[in-house]
């Protein structure tokens, strides 16, 4: 009889397959007795108590001075960029590094797109970058930047490049509802800010977002805007849109907002469980000591040896994200591609997102974390 060569066993994660992501939800019977509520008042929409209470638990939390809800974060940016009134064909400085809604928004506000740089270290908007941009394209604009993974942007740097400039700082803060960049709030930081509230989130409505400002007008403008363009008289003030969230969605988004502190502490853990076997072996997004990421994604950095990692997980049955595909690489985007934007595609080619959620278990993490270091060993 012959004999083959021992074999590894391949790995496993208990209670796989592991999703790469599951939203946390509350007990089902305290989201039925809000139904209650809303049953008994017949009040499904039209910004009445549940969206008051959301507007009202996120403004006290956020530290900022208006909160206001809508139907996603996608159409949360549009219209903030419409309520801030930037002028149509005026530049709109993005990330090529973020997920797609953030182009699309300056796109369906008229602007047009300059698709900037990311730092390689934080993932983030290249502060540098954005200098050389608005030197290329000195009108007065916006400067649109994503709080990567819920990783605070370089806001002085940023906001300093964009009042030279003229520009207004808005920040697609989708990943970012309890982040903290020098102990303030996303959220307080931009002219407006813009949060999702949809399933793949830390704290969900299911669908919905959350577009805070500092600016009395520009919540003013907003509180149209997302109304089809008027209030109570049918009188279009501005060309609005409906960007109205149900009732049903607020009611789940006032339960989970509530546990934003215990889902960010979670990921944390989460995170330094992966640290705990991987170590300096892979690299991960440089987030500073005076900051709180949310990691609404954990990012590993693995070089040449991504594919690898991606397959290997793959095989123990672990889903995993490439995230995000560049913009200046996706076909709706060409035109304004062109400039070359090494940070951003080498991140690309280099980093793997993995399971990070509240109810992944430490065993899991860790044996997630096992997969990776045999395949980083593996010839
Ligand atoms: C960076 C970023 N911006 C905007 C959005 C859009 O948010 P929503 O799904 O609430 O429309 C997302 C969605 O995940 C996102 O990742």
């Amino acid at each position: 009889m012959t004999t083959t060569p021992e074999r590894p066993a391949p790995a496993t994660v208990p209670d796989g397959p592991i999703p790469f992501f599951r939203p946390q939800l509350p007990p089902l019977e305290d989201y039925v007795a809000e139904l209650e509520r809303i049953w008994s008042t017949k009040m499904l929409s039209n910004f009445a108590d549940y969206s008051r209470r959301l507007e009202a638990l996120a403004t006290g939390y956020l530290g900022a001075n208006h909160v206001l809800t809508v139907v996603s974060g996608d159409i949360g940016l549009v219209l903030a960029l419409r309520a801030l009134e930037i002028p149509r064909g005026a530049p709109a400085f993005v990330s090529t590094f973020t997920f797609n809604s953030t182009i699309n928004a300056a796109l369906w506000a008229g602007l047009r797109p300059v698709l900037v740089d990311i730092d390689p270290a934080t993932f983030c908007l290249s502060a540098d970058a954005l200098s050389e941009a608005v030197q290329r394209h000195p009108e007065p604009g916006v400067v649109l930047a994503t709080h990567t993974f819920g990783n605070p942007c370089d806001h002085a740097a940023l906001r300093s490049v964009a009042d030279a400039s003229g520009s207004r700082l808005v920040y697609d803060a989708a990943h970012a509802y309890g982040s903290l960049r020098d102990g303030v709030h996303a959220g307080a930081l931009g002219d407006a800010e813009v949060f999702s509230l949809s399933g793949t989130k830390l704290v969900t409505s299911a669908e919905g977002g959350l577009v805070s400002t500092p600016h009395d007008e520009v919540a003013d403008r907003f509180r149209y805007l997302r109304g089809y363009g008027f209030q109570n008289d049918y009188n279009s003030r501005y060309v609005g849109l409906n960007g109205k969230i149900s009732e049903l969605h607020c009611a789940l988004g006032v339960l989970t907002l509530a546990g934003v502190e215990q889902a960010v502490a979670r990921r944390h853990e989460i995170l330094a469980g992966y640290r705990s076997v991987l170590g300096d072996r892979v690299g991960w997004q440089a987030v500073r000591a005076d900051d709180r990421s949310t990691y609404k994604d954990i990012s590993l950095v693995l070089g040449d040896r991504r594919d690898a990692v991606e397959s290997a997980l793959a095989a123990a049955g672990v889903a995993t994200k490439r995230y995000f595909l560049p913009l200046h690489h996706q076909d709706a985007y060409q035109r304004w591609a062109g400039d070359p934007l090494p940070a951003a595609d080498e991140v690309y080619r280099t980093t793997l997102c993995v399971p990070a959620y509240n109810d992944l278990t430490d065993e899991q993490v860790l044996a997630i974390a096992d997969v990776v270091a045999a395949a980083l060993d593996a010839d």
